[in-house]
């Protein structure tokens, strides 16, 4: 486990995963349970685990049955190995109804669920599906997930230790689950990085040092180049903070003449509201307000890993937004990075702010695609719930996010950029405000705002994500306690599906 000292160099705290050809030993086998739909209720359930002998499956089925296991996607029950299975104990996870289709992401919910609870019992071997490795992998993979701790006592990893050991001959759906899965954790190791230790100067280090180590090309500027540049709404909203602003800019580069798609992250590392201040209650949460900017940073790291051929431009700005005597006011008139103005109306609505300076930036690349992702406002949830991002932009791409989010169980939905809004951004005293006068369609407000700063002929897609991107609940399926990685795995679908499209 990290400490204070080491926790820039931590690396996610993840159970190794290997591919193996069954039947093998292992201390934990990991069997399904399903409910068997016709049977009724007094039925033995039906017991998935492939490649195990009949009479093992009878006994696993009739211990199921005797300690009532129950059948949830996901539920838990420890047993005892019977004669047959090659492992000391059991791990029944629910899988649903029997003859239901499985879907992919109940597979990954039920296979990240059983690891978390695998975690220090040395070897376990994950028998659910042998026909899709991949996601009984990935949500193993991200379900072994540990949350850092920043401790002042010595590590002590081998207590929590755990094997990951899948069914697959070739290892490829396996490794790429492996660079998934670190990469997620990635994003969450940072969002879950307290505001004290994570700030725009170490946030930047530690994103340029890791985008290093990939390969990738790297550019930093600090407070004095984002002066130079003109970056006005960087500059407004972390000038609250002692701890000065950056824009990081990492690039993958695929061959000459592959698509180029830009991706832009809100890295507030700090959000106290600045002088239009929010109140104490729930403020520690704010500590997550750099999710979209973790998980851009993630997902570049991931195209290089994985090797996709297409150019990925990850801009990223990052600053804390304070109250101080050099704080950003109500009432001021920002000069944008491109030059248009804006009247600043609260200080809390500080992401667009930024999130503006890093879209005109990333938009001089001539991208044909721009993904930007936030933790943008308190509407999104509104809407939404905690588990849905929207999704805004361009009607078509908007649409093609939404959908390859929902596929990967990230649970992306469309919403609108109505018209009607789009006044209540005009201002008296500049070119746009930032807020409109009323609280009505929030979320979609903010998207309109950030549409004002998108070139012409881009494709964009905005993706809000201030509830999923934090989890304050208790850990579920392949998900942990606090930051998600929500939505490394949505934007590297859209990357490859540009990737194969072009
Ligand atoms: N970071 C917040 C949005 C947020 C709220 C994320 C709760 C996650 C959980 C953002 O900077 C913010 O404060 N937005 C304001 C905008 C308002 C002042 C127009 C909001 O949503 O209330
Ligand atoms: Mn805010
Ligand atoms: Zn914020």
């Amino acid at each position: 486990m990290p400490t204070a000292q080491s926790i820039h160099s931590h690396t996610p705290d993840l159970a190794p995963l290997e591919a193996v050809t069954t039947p093998v030993e292992s201390d934990v086998v990991v069997i399904g349970i399903a409910a068997d739909a016709d049977g009724g209720k007094d039925a033995d359930p039906v017991v998935v685990a492939p490649g195990l002998s009949d009479t093992a499956v009878a006994a696993l089925s009739a211990a199921g049955r005797a300690v009532g296991a129950p059948t949830a996607v996901g539920s838990i029950t420890r047993l005892p190995a019977p004669e047959g299975v090659p492992g000391d104990s059991v791990v029944l996870v629910g899988l649903g109804t029997a003859g239901d289709d499985l879907s992919d992401e109940s597979l990954r919910r039920a296979a990240g669920a059983a690891a978390r609870s695998c975690r220090g019992r040395g070897s376990a071997l994950v028998l659910l599906d042998r026909d899709r490795p991949g996601a009984v992998a990935l949500g193993a993979g991200l379900g072994s997930f540990r949350p850092a701790k920043v401790t002042g006592k010595d590590d002590d990893e081998a207590a929590d230790s755990l094997r990951i050991l899948v069914s697959e001959g070739s290892g490829d759906a396996v490794a790429r689950a492996t660079a998934i899965a670190e990469c997620v954790g990635l994003a969450r190791d940072l969002v879950n990085t307290p505001p004290n230790l994570l700030f725009p100067g170490s946030f930047a280090d530690r994103a340029a040092g890791l985008a290093r180590e990939a390969g990738l090309e790297v550019e930093v500027l600090d407070e004095s180049a984002l002066a130079d540049g003109g970056y006005g709404g960087i500059l407004a909203v972390g000038g609250g903070s002692s701890r000065g602003p950056r824009l990081v800019r990492l690039t993958h580069r695929g061959a000459d003449g592959r698509p180029r798609v830009a991706l832009v992250g809100k890295g507030v590392t700090f959000d106290t509201g600045g002088i239009s201040i929010k109140p104490a209650a729930g403020m520690e949460q704010m500590t997550m307000d750099m999710g979209g900017a973790a998980a851009v940073v993630a997902t570049v790291i991931l195209a290089a890993r994985l090797d996709l051929d297409l150019t990925v431009v990850a801009t990223v700005p990052m600053a804390e937004n304070m109250p101080s005597s050099t704080a950003y006011r109500p009432g001021d008139v920002l000069t944008m990075y491109g030059g248009t103005t804006v009247e600043v109306q609260n200080t809390d609505a500080e992401g667009r702010l930024i999130l503006a300076d890093a879209i005109v930036r990333a938009c001089e690349d001539s991208p044909s695609h721009l993904i930007d992702t936030a933790t943008l406002t308190g509407a999104q949830m509104v809407a939404l719930g905690k588990k849905s991002p929207g999704v805004m932009g361009t009607e078509d791409f908007r649409d093609r996010v939404a959908e390859l989010s929902r596929a990967v169980g990230e649970g992306g939905w469309p919403m609108p950029l109505p018209e009607e809004l789009r006044d209540g951004l005009d201002s008296e005293v500049a070119d746009l405000t930032h807020v409109t006068p009323h609280r009505w369609g929030g979320m979609l407000s903010a998207g309109l705002f950030l549409s004002e700063f998108v070139a012409e002929g881009v494709e964009w897609a905005h993706i809000d994500v201030a509830g999923p991107a934090y989890n304050d609940g208790g850990p579920e399926g392949y998900l942990p306690k606090g930051g998600t990685g929500v939505p490394v795995r949505t934007m590297l679908a859209v990357l490859e599906d540009i990737a194969s499209a072009d």
